[in-house]
């Protein structure tokens, strides 16, 4: 059912760019080299004629890479797959679509067996079998783990080893530093390729048109849209918000996953922040309070190893009630030699920075982490937009609802793009999606400048951020809109450029996000209201779809989730979270934000 009530969004068709000055054609463009995206790409490479991958910068940038926990699988004959979707339920606080998780859960096992055969590397006990941990959410040991704690990164070499094993094959083409500005459409409305801007040579450089009979948007997340993430530079959003444009929906945006436990850099740290993995705390590492004191114990029955929303919110609570910005991690009973061995990069990275997670307490506190939801796509991984497929973070399958299960994200990346590149296979094959020609899109272009963006990751860590609440939120919208509004005249961006395509992707996303928001008086997953502090089952189990109009506008339709989706769950009694604060970090009606955010007078001044 459409809603109303909140000031109409505008959003554009598409950015201020260049006109395209090359042209290149292919059967399916996959968008993005992170699992999903790479996945996607080596499985249709011999069932179609011409895949083209292309990717913002080079093939191992993106967040897979960034991923240390690990890969959750059903692997051990302790485990079941009726256990793996339950903990994936209930992380997901009654949104999840069951079919989407039992998808999941049934073929993981095998797309990992089939990911370990390309080559990806595994830990492994004295004996040779596989080693699981186990992390917030999960009731068994079942998170696979590569080199300790750099899991992405070794299923990202594998998969880029056998990317390049098939470099020659005229069946795919590979452009790196290439990013999507749009999608192109047809007078259907169809998807059928992409408008892009290379850093390259020769015929390929500057804006030009990829024209093909699908897209699989595989672009990662939305990190950077707030002031601190664990996600990498590149991680703006630039699949989503092209799809918004073309009038893809959007679903579940409002759920964005902070990460509890990511390594506290003082008030001035901003952008990527070092992550301490949640399988720490599923070696025995706890939460206290700068008073040394244990406070998860008795909040959740699996206390340090609740779910991620559930830490969060904890440890939000917790330095509200202490006047603190963060809280401490004490890993150090594990002991160095094990620290070592376990979690190499993580205890190296927090030495650099002056750390010994051996001998200190860690100081941690929650930042962005991950968008729960993204383009909506059905089982095949389809879109509401024909020719249009998104994988990975970039999608909303129903796999997460509220709050994603950890480790759960590199698996749903490598099921779901084994799913679209079936189903490709099957339609391009019939005939289907046949090739067809783009027009031109309505309207004006419009386009901020490149160095609004941290005007925008202000605005969103202020009001729409870990803590949200009515005013909050329309505060957030109002400075949005009033930077949306220098997106045409005087202070437009003329020209076009990486930075500003992708602040204005930014702009788009925290929109829509905010709005979402605004629209669920509730307290769910990812989604911490303090003016609605209690989970509101009878009023909110339902998704917030959203999707431009014809005319440009975001319209948001309320869909109810079937009863079928909530047969057999508890979720618990509806527990109120007191997260209130009286004083107000960032102007009236904000939420005081956890995360951080300096003004760099550098970032400032920075133009495109
Ligand atoms: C972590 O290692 O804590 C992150 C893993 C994930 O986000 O699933």
């Amino acid at each position: 059912m459409p809603v109303s009530g909140l000031p109409e969004i505008s959003i554009p068709r598409r950015l201020r760019a260049p006109a395209p000055g090359w042209t290149t054609t292919a059967d399916v463009i996959v968008v993005g080299s992170g699992i999903a995206g790479l996945t996607t790409a080596l499985r249709l490479r011999r069932r179609v004629a011409r895949v083209l991958l292309v990717t913002k910068t080079v093939l191992d940038e993106g967040s897979t890479a960034w991923a240390q926990g690990g890969i959750a699988a059903v692997m051990s004959p302790e485990d079941s797959p009726a256990e793996h979707i339950h903990d994936t339920l209930v992380a997901g606080v009654g949104l999840c679509d069951v079919d989407a998780v039992e998808a999941l859960v049934t073929e993981g096992p095998d797309a990992v067996w089939d990911l370990i055969a390309l080559g990806a590397d595994f830990d492994r006990g004295d004996t040779g079998q596989i080693s699981l941990t186990r992390e917030g959410g999960h009731h068994r040991d079942r998170i696979l783990h590569a080199g300790g704690d750099a899991t992405g990164r070794e299923i990202s070499r594998a998969l880029i080893a056998a990317l390049d094993r098939v470099r020659d094959d005229p069946g795919i083409e590979v452009i790196e530093h290439a990013l999507v500005v749009d999608l192109l459409t047809d007078a259907d409305e169809r998807v059928c390729g992409v408008t892009l801007h290379v850093i390259g040579e020769g015929q390929v450089d500057g804006v030009g048109a990829a024209h093909a009979r699908a897209v699989v948007l595989a672009t990662g997340g939305l990190g950077q849209i707030y002031s601190s993430t664990t996600n990498p530079s590149v991680a703006t959003g630039d699949g989503m918000a092209a799809a918004l444009r073309a009038g893809a929906v959007l679903a579940d945006l409002e759920f964005v996953q902070f990460h509890p436990t990511v390594l506290w850099l003082g008030e001035g740290s901003r952008g990527q922040q070092p992550l301490i993995s949640e399988a720490v705390r599923g070696e025995g590492a706890f939460l206290v309070d700068e008073a040394g004191e244990r406070f998860m114990q008795g909040q959740h029955p699996l206390a340090d190893l609740a779910p991620r929303d559930v830490v969060s919110r904890a440890i939000i609570t917790r330095m509200r009630e202490t006047g603190t910005d963060h809280v401490y991690l004490d890993c150090r009973h594990l002991g160095a030699d094990f620290l070592e061995q376990r979690f190499p990069s993580i205890v190296q990275r927090c030495r650099e920075l002056g750390f010994d997670p051996a001998t200190q307490l860690l100081p941690v506190a929650p930042a962005q982490h991950y968008a729960s939801g993204g383009v909506r796509t059905d089982l095949r991984g389809r879109s509401s937009r024909e020719g249009l497929y998104a994988c990975g973070e970039t999608s909303c399958t129903g796999v997460h609802g509220a709050n994603r299960l950890a480790s759960n994200s590199l698996l749903e990346g490598l099921v779901f793009a084994r799913r679209i590149a079936d189903d490709l296979t099957t339609r391009l094959g019939a005939g289907e999606l046949p090739e067809t020609t783009p027009v031109a899109p309505s309207g004006e272009p419009e386009l901020i400048r490149g160095k609004r963006r941290l005007d925008v990751q202000r605005a969103m860590t202020a009001g729409s951020g870990t803590v949200r609440s009515a005013s909050s939120l329309a505060a957030t919208q109002e400075t949005l809109a009033a930077l949306a509004a220098r997106a045409v005249g005087a202070d437009a961006d003329k020209q076009g450029g990486p930075k500003s395509w992708e602040t204005t992707n930014l702009l788009h996303l925290g929109r829509a996000l905010t709005y979402a928001a605004a629209l669920r008086d509730e307290t769910r997953g990812g989604h911490v209201r303090e003016d609605f502090p209690a989970r509101d089952d009878e009023h909110f189990l339902h998704h917030v779809h959203l999707q431009r109009s014809v005319a440009g506008a975001l319209d948001a339709r309320i869909v109810p989730v079937p009863q079928s989706n909530l047969d057999g769950l508890d979720l618990g009694a509806p527990v109120p979270v007191d997260v209130l604060d009286e004083d107000r970090a960032e102007g009236p009606g904000a939420a005081k934000p956890a995360a951080r955010h300096t003004d760099s007078a550098k970032e400032t001044e920075e133009t495109t």
